[in-house]
C-alpha cells in the first residue's frame, strides 16, 4: 500500500492531529506535521509522544520515515495540497467555541488555487461558510475548504481511525473533496458526502445524541434505585431492541472528556444563538451534573456526616485508557467531598500528573492498596482494568470502614461483598439480583 498516495499536511499535533497524521502515514501518505509549540515538535522529532493513547507510539515509530515535524507551515504548504486542521477549539466563558487557533491557521494561508483546508477540529455549524467568506475577503477565494470531522474515542483512537463506522465529508463537490474521499478509500468505510453545513451538524448531533443516551440511562438508574430494579438488567433488555442498541447504556457517575460536555454545550449555544431553545439538551447537561454529585448522597446515607471521614477515589481520568482529565467526574467529586469535610485519597494508574494540576488538598497514592488505607469508603470513579481484579480481602484489611461505591457498575459485587464490604452501585437493585 502507499504507492502514489497523496501527501498531506496536519496542523496541530494534539491528540486528534497526531492520530490522524500517524493513521494516514500508515496508509502510505507522507505527512507534514506542523505545530506552533517548538518544544513539542522537538520532542516528536526525538520520538517522544506527548499523550497517552494505546498503539499511537507504535504507529508513529513504524511510520517514522513518512512523518515530518516542523514549526513552519511553509513546509506543509510546499509538499501537500491538503492541510488537515486539528487545532484546539476549547469553550469560551459564553459556551461558544474559541476559534482563535483555527482563524490563525486561516489567516496564515497564502492565496492559492491548489490547496485546501480540511477541518478536523470540532467547529460550530456555520464555520465553513465563515472561513470561505474570509478567504474571499482576503483575495484567497481559490483556497478550497473541506470539513471532515473526527469521531475518534480517546483510548481507542488508533483503532477507530483504522476502522471508522463512517467517513463524513462536507465540501463543495470539487477536487479537494474528491482527494479527501480518495485518502479514506482504503479504509472501506461507509461514506456520507454532503454540504458543509449538514456535515458540521452531523458531528454535533452525534455527540449530543450519545450524551443524551447516557443521561437517559442514568435517570433510569436513579428510578431503579427507588423501585428496586437493576439498571444492568434493564439496559440489557432495552439494548437488544435493534432500534435502541446496547452501546452507551452504561449507567454511572456521568460523562466527561474533551468532547461530550463541550459539544453538548456548543449545540445548545448554537441553537440558542439562532433563536431556538433546545430544551432536551438542558436536561442532558443538568442530569449529568447532578449524577456526579449523587455519590455524595450515597456516602452520607452510609456514613452520616462526611466531616472527618476519609474517602478514597479509585481512578481520576474521565474514562479508562487515557490520561485526559478534562471534565472528569473526579474533579467535581474530590472538590465536593473536601468541601463537606472529608479527607480525600486518590489513585490513578496514568492520569496522576494531569490530575495534580487540577486537584488540590488531596493525598495522591502510588497504588490502589495504598490509596484505600484508612478509608471509610472507597469510590470507583474510573473503571481501569486493574481495579476490576483488585483483591478485595486485602482492600478490606486496609480500610477503616466497609463502604464501596461502584460509580461505574464495573466491579464484581459478589467478590466485594464476600470480603465483608458493603457494595453499592449506580441503579443496582437488591443484592439478590446482583448475586444471581
Ligand atoms: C467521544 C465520542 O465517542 C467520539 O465519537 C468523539 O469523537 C469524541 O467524544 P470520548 O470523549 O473519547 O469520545 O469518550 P467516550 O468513550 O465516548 O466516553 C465519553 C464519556 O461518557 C466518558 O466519561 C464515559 O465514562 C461516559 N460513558 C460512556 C458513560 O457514562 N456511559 C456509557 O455508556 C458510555
Amino acid at each position: 500500500m502507499g504507492q502514489g498516495r497523496e501527501p498531506i499536511g496536519v496542523i496541530g499535533t494534539g491528540y486528534v492531529g497526531l492520530v490522524t497524521a500517524a493513521g494516514f502515514a500508515e496508509l502510505g501518505s507522507d505527512v507534514f506535521c506542523v505545530d506552533i509549540d517548538a518544544e513539542k515538535i522537538a520532542g516528536l522529532r526525538a520520538g517522544e509522544i506527548p499523550i497517552y493513547e494505546p498503539g499511537l507510539a507504535e504507529l508513529v515509530t513504524a511510520n517514522r520515515e513518512r512523518l515530518r515535524f516542523s514549526t513552519d507551515i511553509a513546509d506543509a504548504l510546499e509538499h501537500a495540497r491538503l492541510l488537515f486542521v486539528a487545532v484546539g477549539t476549547p469553550p469560551t466563558y459564553s459556551g461558544d467555541a474559541d476559534l482563535s487557533a483555527v482563524l490563525a491557521v486561516v489567516n496564515a494561508m497564502p492565496a492559492s488555487d491548489d490547496h485546501a483546508l480540511v477541518m478536523k477540529s470540532t467547529v460550530p455549524a456555520g464555520t465553513g461558510r465563515a472561513i470561505k467568506r474570509i478567504f474571499a475577503e482576503q483575495g484567497k477565494a481559490g483556497f478550497r475548504y473541506v470539513s471532515c470531522p473526527e469521531f475518534l474515542k480517546e483510548g481507542s483512537a488508533v483503532k477507530d481511525f483504522l476502522n471508522p463506522d463512517r467517513v463524513v465529508v462536507g465540501d463543495d463537490g470539487d477536487w479537494a473533496g474528491d482527494a479527501v474521499v480518495e485518502l479514506y478509500a482504503p479504509l472501506e468505510a461507509p461514506l456520507v458526502r454532503t454540504d458543509t453545513a449538514s456535515q458540521e451538524m452531523v458531528k454535533l448531533a452525534s455527540n449530543a445524541f450519545l450524551a443524551t443516551k447516557i443521561s437517559f440511562i442514568n435517570e433510569i438508574a436513579n428510578v431503579c434505585e427507588e423501585t428496586g430494579a437493576d439498571v444492568i438488567e434493564v439496559a440489557k433488555g432495552m439494548g437488544l431492541d435493534d432500534r435502541i442498541g446496547s452501546k452507551f447504556l452504561q449507567a454511572g457517575i456521568g460523562f466527561g472528556g474533551s468532547c461530550f460536555p463541550k459539544d453538548v454545550n456548543a449545540l445548545k449555544q448554537l441553537a440558542g444563538n439562532s433563536g431556538y431553545h433546545f430544551q432536551l439538551l438542558n436536561a442532558v447537561i443538568e442530569v449529568n451534573e447532578l449524577q456526579k454529585r449523587r455519590v455524595v448522597g450515597k456516602l452520607q446515607k452510609h456514613l452520616g456526616s462526611l466531616v472527618g471521614t476519609t474517602i478514597c477515589l479509585l481512578g481520576l481520568a474521565f474514562k479508562p485508557n487515557t490520561d485526559d482529565m478534562r471534565d472528569a467526574s473526579s474533579l467535581v467529586l474530590s472538590a465536593r467531598l473536601q468541601a463537606d469535610g472529608a479527607s480525600v485519597r486518590l489513585y490513578d494508574p496514568v492520569a496522576e500528573e494531569e490530575a495534580r494540576e487540577l486537584i488540590r488538598g488531596a493525598h495522591f497514592s502510588d497504588d490502589a492498596l495504598d490509596a484505600v488505607q484508612g478509608a471509610d469508603a472507597v469510590v470507583l470513579v474510573t473503571e481501569w482494568d486493574e481495579f476490576l481484579s483488585l483483591d478485595w480481602a486485602q482492600v478490606a484489611e486496609r480500610m477503616a470502614g466497609t463502604v464501596v461505591i461502584d460509580g461505574r457498575n464495573a466491579l464484581d459485587a459478589v467478590a466485594v461483598t464476600a470480603a465483608g464490604l458493603t457494595y453499592e452501585g449506580i441503579g443496582r437493585g437488591s443484592l439478590a439480583s446482583l448475586t444471581r
